[in-house]
């Protein structure tokens, strides 16, 4: 199989930010405890914006970015578990905002905090099938419409944003190699559906998630690094899914990765499930922190449950073709 590498990415979040204090104004709790327990600050949550709305402005800005026009585009997918409409779907919508071609495959796919890195491994087994060679993977979220307020182990978590990767695939490029799995669990963390004739509300065991994140991502890790052949010494960066600052130090610790190779912005937009990984990839990008010929190590764990890591490469600029 031909693999896939990042060409450009792009970004939007909601203009309204919601910091600490204004939390501790709303429900009891304080900034002391959500920045020691998360590392979370801020968060932005959607006004009168739609997740619809930051998709096109994060896709454009990754199509600019990639150098790459809407009709090059051959499939994309917009990982979310809170599209605007479950019909269309997000990506159908993208594709009439942008003007993608109609032949291009366009779908939403549901992995929770995972979706982004589930979308890249789908985007590279379908972009081997495509006759374009150029796909869109984005991660939106607009958790702030899913918030239960009455719950402040939760309601200070997530926040909304969207972000979009240009990828693209080419004979001869290696594989992502990406390492996934799932296992079905409504009680760690839920969020009823249409069907159940509930309310959709997030609920979730924070603790053993916790866990769960701690033990997950190592194995992720290792297993995605044996599959390339390559050290943690290899990667040029690792982006981790932003659920909680703690997590990620405990994990940086355990592989002794140095500052440069690593980064949070989780004090800035908290927990934004699908859209977290792409949104620190386009900060990064848009930094020059990452870039050309970087080779960058994604891992994300999240509600269903499910898990995944992968190593992707930026293409080195200038187009192939
Ligand atoms: N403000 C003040 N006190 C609080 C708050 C709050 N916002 N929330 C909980 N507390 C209290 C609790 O009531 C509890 O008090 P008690 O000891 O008197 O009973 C105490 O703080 C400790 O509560 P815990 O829930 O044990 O706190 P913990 O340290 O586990 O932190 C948190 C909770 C932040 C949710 C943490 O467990 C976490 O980050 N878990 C991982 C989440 C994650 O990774 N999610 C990823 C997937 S998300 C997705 O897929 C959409």
């Amino acid at each position: 199989m031909n693999g896939i590498k990042l060409r450009g990415t792009g970004s939007c979040v909601p203009r309204h930010v919601v910091t600490n204090e204004d939390l501790s104004r709303r429900m009891e709790t304080s900034d002391a405890w959500i920045t020691s327990r998360t590392g979370i600050r801020r968060r932005h949550h959607c006004g009168d914006e739609s997740a619809a709305e930051l998709c096109v402005q994060a896709a454009r800005a990754a199509l600019s970015r990639a150098g790459v026009a809407p009709e090059e585009i051959g499939v994309c997918i917009v990982a979310t578990v809170t599209p605007e409409d479950l019909v269309p779907s997000a990506a159908c919508t993208l594709q009439q905002a942008l003007g993608l071609p109609e032949d291009t495959l366009c779908f939403d796919l549901n992995a929770a905090c995972t979706g982004f890195l589930f979308a890249l491994h789908t985007m590279e087994c379908l972009l081997n099938a495509s006759p374009r060679k150029f796909g869109l993977v984005l991660g939106a979220e607009a958790l702030s419409r899913i918030i239960n307020w009455e719950d402040r182990s939760t309601a200070i978590l997530f926040g909304d944003g969207a972000a979009a990767a240009v990828v693209e695939c080419r004979e001869g490029w290696p594989s992502i190699g990406a390492v996934y799995g799932c296992r079905g669990d409504r009680t760690l963390l839920h969020v009823a559906g249409p069907g159940s004739g509930k309310r959709s509300l997030i609920s979730m065991e924070g603790t053993q998630v916790f866990k769960f994140a701690v033990e997950t991502i190592p194995r992720c890790m290792d297993a995605v690094l044996t599959r390339h052949g390559l050290g943690a010494d290899d990667v040029d960066f690792f982006v981790f899914h932003q659920a909680n600052a703690r997590i990620i130090d405990l994990v940086v610790r355990k592989y002794a990765i140095p500052p440069e190779k690593y980064a949070k912005n989780l004090e800035e937009f908290g927990n934004t499930s699908a859209a977290s990984i792409p949104l620190l990839l386009a900060q990064l990008e848009a930094e020059g922190t990452i870039g050309p010929g970087s080779r960058v190590l994604l891992v994300g764990f999240g509600g269903g449950l499910t898990w995944g890591a992968a190593i992707v490469e930026f293409t080195q600029g200038g187009r192939n073709d």
